[in-house]
């Protein structure tokens, strides 16, 4: 009974997901939150009020003007009645009315007087889901504080294959109740970096490696969804800039040191899980370097400043230090000996020689290392693993606050 005591109000707007909403208010129900329904004219094409008052046990809301419904309980005391405000399905149209501050029905309405939480699960067609439109809306609505939940990939309604699909109920559910559970970094600053470096050669050439930065952003999006005021440092990637946080893009090792120089001192963590290059060509040539017609070419190579390290041991180091370890062979022997040489808290290592995780892909599996214990992550979602180690990441924060002897704690 996760949702015991919570009023949901749950939007319905017109897209043909709105078959699974029956499920989503049987399944909110059953997790003990009392449920209103509050359907869009469209959303009636797609399911009955029938249905939807015999599971809720409240007669669905259609209408602003209803004199039957309002006199029962006024809109305004329906906005203010709710705990959160999760429309699933968030067609498109839906999704650029929120943006735009509409309020044409009554489900707008209700999102813009409710003080409640907003949260949305999209579903629509992947070619529109993909509409910079659509995401530009989304971007809008989440630098507000609404909280996107999915889409998942797959085989769509009109025959599509992509983006677009609504989560399943049970991943909506499971998202609003984790959304209830306090923000275990709420008021905590977090530097995170990602992604590849590159070190030029000359105006055109540059060395890098095969980082995609996609971890580092997943970390950075699990560290804002618990409450952290998040500074993501990024190599050139092929990703969108996650909303809700500072982004400062970098190229090279050095640049990254710098931003990281300034954003780290007096925050509370630092998570260093770019892919820095180890080494940059010790000379930068203004100009293209011409082929020559015959011989080889040599690149003299120097050593690059050690970010993390140059982090973990500043004067205002952060309270939790992690660093990442990309291994190809004896991962967690070399991990262990990185961990105490760059002075880190935790190193979470991964054995990138294993096919389907690591580099590119989008699941990983990963062992965090402390001083104390090794937490063995199995292959997951880069997503589950970001949220996984966030929690540890808190767990850590939380014990190094606990006074280990009672008498020597603040009074
Ligand atoms: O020594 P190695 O490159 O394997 O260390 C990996 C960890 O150190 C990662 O957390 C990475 O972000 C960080 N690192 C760094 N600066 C470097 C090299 C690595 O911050 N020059």
């Amino acid at each position: 009974m996760a949702l015991a005591g919570k009023n949901i109000l749950l939007g319905i707007s017109g897209g043909i997901a709105a078959y699974k909403t029956p499920l989503l208010v049987r399944q909110l129900v059953q997790a003990g939150a009392q449920v209103q329904t509050v359907l869009t004219r469209s959303a009636l094409e797609f399911v009955t009020p029938t249905t939807l008052a015999a599971l809720s046990g409240r007669p669905p809301r259609l209408e602003t003007f209803d004199i039957e419904a309002e006199s029962a309980m006024g809109h305004i005391e329906l906005a203010r009645w709710a705990d959160a405000l999760l429309i699933a399905p968030a067609t498109a149209h839906t999704l650029a009315r929120l943006a735009m501050g509409l309020a044409d029905d009554l489900l707008t309405t209700l999102a813009l007087a409710t003080p409640a939480s907003l949260f949305v699960a999209p579903a629509m067609n992947q070619q529109m889901w993909a509409h910079p439109s659509v995401q530009r809306n989304l971007t809008q609505l989440i630098d507000a504080g609404c909280r996107v939940i999915g889409p998942e990939s797959g085989e769509q309604a009109c025959g599509d294959v992509g983006e677009g699909r609504m989560s399943e109920p049970e991943a909506i559910v499971r998202s609003l109740i984790e959304s209830f559970a306090p923000q275990r970094l709420a008021g905590r600053r977090v530097v995170i970096t990602a992604g590849p470096t590159r070190e030029a050669i000359d105006p055109v050439r540059y060395i890098s490696n095969h980082s995609s930065g996609k971890q580092g952003y997943a970390i950075a999006a699990a560290a804002r969804d618990a409450g952290a005021e998040v500074v993501l440092i990024s190599g050139p990637t092929a990703l969108a800039k996650p909303p809700g946080m500072e982004f400062v893009a970098v190229e090279s090792a050095r640049d990254m040191l710098a931003a990281s120089q300034a954003a780290a001192p007096g925050s509370d963590v630092f998570i260093g899980v770019a892919a820095v290059a180890d080494y940059r060509p010790a000379q930068q040539h203004d100009r293209k370097i011409k082929r020559e017609k015959t011989g080889d070419m040599r690149i003299d190579m120097q050593m690059n400043p050690d970010i993390i390290h140059s982090v973990a041991r500043s004067d205002r180091r952060p309270q939790v230090v992690v660093g990442f370890a990309a291994e190809t062979n004896d991962a967690l022997q070399h991990a262990r000996d990185k961990r105490v040489r760059k002075g880190l808290d935790l190193i979470v290592v991964n054995d990138v020689s294993l096919p389907g995780i690591g580099f590119n892909s989008n699941d990983n599996a990963a062992t965090i290392i402390s001083a104390h214990e090794e937490v063995v992550l199995h292959k997951q979602s880069k997503d589950a693993l970001a949220r996984a180690l966030i929690s540890a990441i808190a767990d850590l924060l939380d014990s190094q606050l606990a006074p280990t002897n009672p008498e020597s704690a603040p009074q």
